[in-house]
C-alpha cells in the first residue's frame, strides 16, 4: 500500500510537519512531501504555457506523476485567515494543467482514496467543500484539528504536545470513529417554535430540544423525552406529525473521539404549549418564538434546514 503524506505549511516544524511526522510513525513506508518545496512560484503573468508545454519553474507534474501511484493520500492543510494555505492554492490550481496534458489518469487520481487534516479553528463548511472538490466523499475522511479547542495557540506549531491531539489523530488514521443517534423535537405551537438557549463554548446557541435515544425507546419517545428534559415542556404521542429528514454532524467528544452523530428530527403540533421553569441547568432560556424570527437568529443552518421542511409539511398537510 502506498501512502503519501502532503503537508501544505512552509514551516519546518509546524504542526503540519509533526502531525505528517506523526502518520509516518504508523505508516512506516508512507512518504511525506513538503509541498513547500515543489510549489516554488504561483501563477504569474503567462499565457497558459503549462497547458501544454511544461512546468514553469515548479515540479508539478513529477509530483502528480508520484501520486496517481498512490492508494492513499493525506492532505495536510493550515487554515491561513480562514482559508487554505497558498501552497494548497498553487498545488490545487496546478492540478488543472497536469490533468489538461494527462487526461487520461484523472480517473485514476480520483479513485485515490485520500484523508484531509485541517489545522484550522473555523470556517469548517469551507474546508469540507474543499476536501469534496478533490473527491472526499465521506466527511469521516476529515478531520478538523483546531488549537483553541486545546487551549493552545496555533502558531505556536506545538498541537502535538496534547494527548487528546494525539489520541484524536491515531483514531483518524485507524478509522475509529464512533457513532451516535439524536432525536430532535420540533414543536410548533400557534406559528411558533418551542427553543432553548443554551451557551457552548461561551457562545450562546439558539437551537432545539435534543438528545440521545436510548436503546429500549423509539426516536418519538426519545424526542418527547429531550423536550421534557430540556425544555420543560410535556406533548403527547398524539401531537406526532411526521419525523422529518435526518442530518449527520461531526465532533470530537467528551472522550476526545472522533463522533459522528446522527440527528433525527421529530414534528410535532401542539397549541396549547406552555413555558415552563428551566429545570436543566445548561438552558439558559426556553422559549416559544416566532418561526420567522428563529429562522433568522437560529445558530445551526442544519437546524434551520430542518425548520424550513418542517413549514412545508405543515402547509401541505
Ligand atoms: C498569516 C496567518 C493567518 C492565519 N489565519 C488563521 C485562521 O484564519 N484560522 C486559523 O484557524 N488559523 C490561522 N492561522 C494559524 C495557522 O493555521 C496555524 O499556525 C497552523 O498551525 C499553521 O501550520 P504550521 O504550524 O504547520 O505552519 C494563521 C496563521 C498565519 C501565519
Amino acid at each position: 500500500m502506498k501512502t503519501i503524506i502532503l503537508n501544505f505549511s512552509g514551516r519546518e516544524n509546524g504542526n503540519c510537519k509533526s502531525i505528517a511526522n506523526f502518520i509516518k510513525e504508523y505508516k512506516n513506508d508512507a512518504k511525506i512531501i513538503d509541498i513547500a518545496k515543489v510549489c516554488k512560484k504561483p501563477c504569474g503573468t503567462c499565457n497558459y504555457e503549462c497547458f501544454d508545454i511544461k512546468d514553469c519553474g515548479n515540479t508539478i507534474n513529477e509530483l502528480y506523476m508520484e501520486l496517481i501511484k498512490a492508494d492513499l493520500i493525506y492532505f495536510i492543510i493550515p487554515s491561513y485567515c480562514g482559508l487554505t494555505s497558498s501552497l494548497f492554492n498553487i498545488f490545487y490550481e496546478k492540478e488543472n494543467a497536469f490533468f489538461h496534458k494527462y487526461e487520461q489518469y484523472s480517473d485514476k487520481y480520483l479513485e485515490i482514496e485520500k484523508k484531509f487534516i485541517f489545522v484550522a479553528n473555523y470556517n469548517f463548511e469551507y474546508f469540507y467543500n474543499i476536501a469534496s472538490m478533490l473527491n472526499c466523499k465521506d466527511k469521516n475522511d476529515v478531520l478538523f484539528l483546531s488549537s483553541s479547542r486545546y487551549n493552545l495557540k496555533s502558531v505556536n506549531g506545538d498541537l502535538l504536545t496534547s494527548d487528546a491531539v494525539k489520541h484524536t489523530l491515531k483514531n483518524f488514521i485507524f478509522d475509529e470513529i464512533s457513532y451516535e443517534k439524536s432525536a430532535m423535537a420540533v414543536v410548533i405551537s400557534k406559528n411558533k417554535i418551542l427553543c432553548t438557549k443554551e451557551e457552548v463554548f461561551k457562545k450562546e446557541i439558539l437551537s432545539l430540544p435534543k438528545g440521545h435515544i436510548e436503546n429500549d425507546e423509539s426516536i418519538i419517545e426519545a424526542a418527547i423525552r429531550e423536550c421534557y428534559e430540556e425544555a420543560n415542556v410535556k406533548i403527547q404521542k398524539d401531537d406526532y406529525v411526521t419525523t422529518l429528514t435526518p442530518f449527520t454532524i461531526h465532533f470530537i467528544n467528551e472522550k476526545d473521539e472522533p463522533t459522528c452523530k446522527t440527528i433525527i428530527p421529530v414534528l410535532f403540533l401542539n397549541n396549547n404549549v406552555k413555558i415552563n421553569n428551566i429545570k436543566e441547568e445548561r438552558i439558559k432560556e426556553i422559549e416559544l418564538i416566532d418561526i420567522k424570527e428563529f429562522l433568522t437568529k437560529c445558530s445551526y443552518s442544519n437546524v434551520k434546514d430542518v425548520v424550513n421542511e418542517a413549514v412545508l409539511t405543515l402547509l401541505i398537510k
